[in-house]
């Protein structure tokens, strides 16, 4: 049997607490919930999902380069904190010509002012914020049918 397509949901620092975490703001799904909403849809559409997540910069880097290595489909990734500060993921995703989609569960424009520049979202196929875990699910849609 042929190989699916396979698409990186790569999460970064602190969404390991998603469930707890500020549920006001983030919503109650933990990342295993989302990751069981996404294998589901993936079934539904031909796709394999390889969902990861690191507090570590340079892991959400390796995987962004793996995913290039290893002929991807796509990337979602939702990079927590790093978008608003990491210059060296910007550069990650620019390097590689696997489209990456940029999610959000929060809207981070409507938060402070820091959450406000993303340097992931200048290189990203498409952003999707403020949807919640339903966000990863459109954007693995979007992943799979662009
Ligand atoms: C987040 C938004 C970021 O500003 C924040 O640092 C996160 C989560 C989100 O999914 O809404 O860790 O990426």
């Amino acid at each position: 049997m042929a190989t699916l397509p396979t698409i990186f949901v790569l999460n970064g620092p602190n969404l390991n607490l998603l469930g707890t975490r500020e549920p006001e703001v983030y919503g109650s799904d933990t990342l295993d919930d989302i990751a069981g909403q996404l294998e589901d849809r993936g079934r539904e559409l031909g796709v394999a999902i390889d969902m990861r997540q690191s507090n570590h910069e340079g892991h959400l880097i390796d995987w962004l380069h793996e995913a290039q290595a290893k002929g991807a489909k796509a990337v979602i990734l939702n990079a927590g904190a790093l978008t608003h500060t990491s210059i060296a993921l910007h550069d990650a995703v620019k390097a590689i010509s696997v489209p990456v989609f940029e999610v959000h569960l929060s809207n981070p424009c409507a938060r402070e002012s820091f959450r406000h520049h993303s340097f992931v979202s200048p290189v990203a196929r498409g952003t999707i914020t403020g949807l919640g875990a339903l966000g990863y699910q459109l954007a693995l849609d979007a992943a799979a049918r662009l």
